[in-house]
């Protein structure tokens, strides 16, 4: 059975559902169709429910009184495959080597929402039936912030009521550490543009009277950071939660550190607000960080030329006591402060979404620990927060007023967003023992 579901997962990852990507709608549509056929297999009932742009698949088991109802949430989309030329095998031609699945969404989501459906289908041949009612609700529009799903969980909330939530698109701090994650960051995204002369002029006529937008853009966001590492906004850090001590102490102690992270991501230091640690940094503290710069000439070769405009696409990693609509607005009135004139600045906020944070030891939370220790046995459950965001998190909460459990598979090395994404079998396996312990202990509380 394990080789089947595996076979299937490689199915699942061929489908190129990159939701960002107009031309790709086709097949989004598609692998949702594809999902929801899985899930009849697995023997839950399923739909494909439209939204204004990609669909929603939702599950179901027969529900009955007396039991917890468990929502499965997890997203097939996925983020575009480039740049291409750096994978070692097609994006969507997923390839075992060494027993890893390297493609697209590999981690990210598909192989763990996968692992819970495996899960699922493991636990009904089993025992003929779920220990619990189930829904499944699987979007594809998490990489693009989750436009339409607020929407649907609130035209929905009646159908969607649950008594917990269960998520696996996080990680694990090391291979076969069972993790348990109870923190998420938020996020807020700002497109700057400066605009100068109405045309690109000559640098040799113009240079030295004209003022060169690529400069500015880059003095703007240099002006982000102070030399000590932290973010220079008036008001950025305004309400932030500190860190607790436990929190300190027990992320000091995990096999994840300055050296993984140095080894991982291939940098000679790391870098980053002072007072803290890098587990720190990442997973309790916010950040200002550049996503994509640019202006000006970038073909081969050199052409002596002031662009008539430049950009930056940044986004700004919030903690919980942050809200995004606050960060933003100090974000902007630092930038228009600091804009010369000669130029125009142009701002674009964008998508953002709230942090996360519950209590880690809630009934569910141990019953998830529980399941965790049953399915990765030997290691003790890593408890810890995360930098990534997952913003329906919180709106699950305030909408459906439920908390989420967060049993992430990812491993460091996943490279999620990147080329070469991959998913070793071994944890694809282990979530799905992880998914038939976790429907047990949360049908026992
Ligand atoms: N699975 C990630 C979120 C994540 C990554 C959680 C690492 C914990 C650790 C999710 O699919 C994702 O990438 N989210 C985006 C959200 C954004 C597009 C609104 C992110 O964090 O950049
Ligand atoms: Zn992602």
């Amino acid at each position: 059975m394990l080789e089947s579901a595996l076979a299937s997962l490689c199915e699942f990852l061929r489908f190129p559902s990159v939701s960002t990507d107009p031309s790709r709608t086709a097949s989004v549509a598609e692998c949702a169709d594809w999902l929801a056929a899985q899930m009849r297999l697995a023997g839950l009932s399923a739909e494909v429910r439209p939204t204004p742009r990609h669909p929603v698949v939702l599950g179901k088991n027969e529900h009955r009184p007396g039991r917890p109802t468990v929502l499965i949430y997890g997203h097939y989309d996925v983020q575009p495959e480039d740049p291409l030329a750096e994978w070692q095998t097609a994006p969507f031609e997923p390839a075992i080597r060494d027993g890893v699945i390297f493609a697209r969404g590999a981690t990210d989501n598909k192989g763990q929402i996968f692992a819970h459906l495996q899960g699922v289908a493991a636990t009904i041949r089993e025992h003929g039936e779920l220990p619990v009612n189930l829904l499944m609700l699987v979007e594809g529009e998490e990489e693009i912030g989750s436009p339409n799903l607020e929407l649907f969980l609130r035209n929905h909330r009646e159908e969607l009521r649950c008594d917990v939530i269960a998520v696996s698109d996080t990680g694990m701090v090391a291979a076969g550490v069972p993790t348990f994650t109870y923190g998420l960051r938020g996020i807020a995204a700002l497109e700057v543009r400066v605009k100068g002369p109405t045309v690109d002029l000559h640098s040799g006529i113009y240079g030295g009277t004209v003022r060169n937008p690529a400069t500015v853009i880059a003095q703007l966001v240099a002006s982000l950071h102070a030399a000590d590492g932290r973010v220079a906004v008036d008001g950025f850090y305004d309400g932030v939660l500190p860190l607790e001590t436990w929190e300190r102490e027990a992320w000091a102690q995990l096999p994840f550190g300055e050296g993984e992270i140095m080894a991982v991501t291939g940098v000679s230091a790391l870098a980053g607000e002072a007072g803290f640690t890098p587990v720190e940094r990442i997973w309790g503290r916010p950040t200002a960080e550049v996503n994509g710069l640019g202006g000006g000439f970038q073909g081969v070769g050199t052409k002596t030329v002031i662009p008539k405009e430049a950009f930056a696409k940044l986004t700004f990693r919030l903690v919980p006591g942050q809200d995004p609509a606050r960060v933003l607005g100090a974000v902007q009135a630092h930038l228009r402060a600091r804009c010369p004139e000669g130029v125009q600045l142009e701002l674009f906020p964008g998508h953002s979404g709230e942090p996360y944070l519950a209590d880690p030891h809630s009934s569910h939370g141990k019953a998830a620990q529980r399941a965790l220790q049953r399915a990765f046995p030997g290691g003790q459950v890593a408890l810890i927060r995360e930098g990534g965001s997952i913003p329906i998190i919180n709106t699950f909460k305030q909408v459906l007023g439920v908390d989420t459990i967060l049993l992430g598979l990812a491993l460091p090395d996943c490279r999620a967003h990147a080329p070469n994404e991959n998913f070793p079998v071994a944890n694809f396996y282990a979530g799905i023992a992880l998914n038939q312990a976790l429907l047990d202990e949360l049908s026992r509380l």
